[in-house]
C-alpha cells in the first residue's frame, strides 16, 4: 500500500471514520451524515454561537413546561451524534423534549424523571406502541443505583447494552424549583451540594454510554449572594473529571425563548447598573465524548 494511502487510513481510524462500501456514502461511526455530500448539510451547525429566532412548536412540542429546552438543540445534536435507531438516554427528562424529537427523527429514547406525576403525564404524549418500541420513561432518582439498574433492564429490552447519546439538562441549581423532593437537584441546600448530585447523575450516564459516543450538557449560570455561580463551567469540570473529552462549548442565545422577561427588563437593567453585574442572555450547550 502506498505510504500516502496508509497515512490516510490511519488518519481515518483516528477520526473514527468508517467508509461504507458504497462509494457514494462515507459516514462516521456515530452519525448518518454523508461526508461525501457534506455541502448538503447547511442546516447542521458546526460553529459555537447558536441563535434560533424562536422555539419550534411543531412536531408534538409545546411550551407548557417551565424549564424545557428548545427542540432545535435535540435536532442539531441528534443529527451530528446519532444514527437512526440509536438510543438517547436523558437523565432529566422533564416534559420529554428529548423523547419527542427522538421519535420525530427515528431515534429511540430512555428518559428518567424524578417527579412521578410528570413522568405519568409525559407518557400521554406517546402512543402505546411508541411506549413499547421507541420511548421508555422511568420514574426514578437519576443519581441512584436503582435508576441505573432500571435503565440497564430497558436497554436490554430495546436490544442494546448501552446508550448511544447522553442528554443532560439539569435544573440550573435552584433558579426554578421543580419539587420538594430531597433528591431533586433544584432543591439542594447549597450550590456545592448541587454540583455533587450532578456529578453522581453524570457518573451514571458515563457508565451507561457506549465508548466513543457523545454526551450533551445544556446549562446556564446563576447569580447568587452577589456573585455569578458558574454552573456551566463547574459542571463541565465534573464531566471532564469523569473521563469525558470536551468537544465543544456552544453559547446559545436565550433571548428567543425567555418567558415574560419583557415586563421586568427595565428593573433588571437598573439592578445590573446598581449592582455591577451583567444580565444573562445566553446558556451553554456543551458536547463531550467518552474515550
Ligand atoms: C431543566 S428540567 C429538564 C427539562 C427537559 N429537558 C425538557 O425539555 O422538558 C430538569 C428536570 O430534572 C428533574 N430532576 C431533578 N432532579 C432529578 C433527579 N435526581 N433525577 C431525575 N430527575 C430529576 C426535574 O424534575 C425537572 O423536570
Amino acid at each position: 500500500m502506498a505510504k500516502s494511502n496508509l497515512k490516510l487510513k490511519e488518519q481515518k481510524k483516528k477520526n473514527n471514520l468508517k467508509v461504507v462500501d458504497d462509494r457514494e456514502i462515507k459516514t462516521t461511526a456515530y452519525s448518518d451524515i454523508n461526508l461525501k455530500k457534506w455541502k448538503e448539510y447547511d442546516h447542521v451547525k458546526t460553529d459555537t454561537l447558536w441563535e434560533f429566532p424562536a422555539r419550534l412548536k411543531e412536531g408534538g412540542h409545546s411550551n407548557e413546561y417551565h424549564g424545557n429546552y428548545i427542540p432545535q438543540i435535540a435536532q442539531q445534536i441528534y443529527e451530528r451524534y446519532t444514527k437512526k435507531g440509536d438510543i438517547v438516554l436523558d437523565l432529566f427528562f422533564g416534559s420529554g423534549t428529548s423523547g419527542i424529537e427522538a421519535v420525530n427523527m427515528e431515534r429511540r429514547c430512555i428518559g428518567v424523571e424524578l417527579k412521578d406525576e410528570l413522568a405519568e403525564s409525559v407518557s400521554q404524549k406517546f402512543s402505546p406502541k411508541q411506549l413499547v418500541t421507541d420511548v421508555n420513561i422511568i420514574c426514578a432518582d437519576s443519581a441512584s443505583e436503582a435508576a441505573k439498574e432500571k435503565i440497564k433492564a430497558r436497554l436490554d429490552v430495546m436490544g442494546r447494552k448501552e446508550a448511544q447519546l447522553l442528554m443532560l439538562h439539569p435544573p440550573y441549581d435552584d433558579i426554578i424549583k421543580f419539587s420538594d423532593k430531597k433528591e431533586d437537584l433544584s432543591n439542594c441546600a447549597t450550590t456545592e451540594e448541587f454540583y455533587n448530585l450532578f456529578e453522581k447523575v453524570a457518573k451514571n450516564g458515563y457508565d451507561l454510554l457506549e465508548k466513543r459516543r457523545f454526551a450533551c450538557l445544556i446549562i446556564g449560570d446563576s447569580y447568587k449572594n452577589s456573585e455569578v455561580q458558574p454552573l456551566g463551567f463547574m459542571c463541565m469540570a465534573k464531566m471532564m473529571n469523569l473521563g469525558f473529552k470536551l468537544k465543544g462549548i456552544i453559547v446559545k442565545d436565550i433571548q428567543g425563548n425567555e418567558r415574560a422577561k419583557g415586563k421586568t427588563a427595565n428593573l433588571w437593567r437598573y439592578r445590573a447598573l446598581a449592582g455591577g453585574f451583567y444580565i444573562f442572555k445566553h446558556e451553554y450547550v456543551m458536547v463531550f465524548q467518552k474515550a
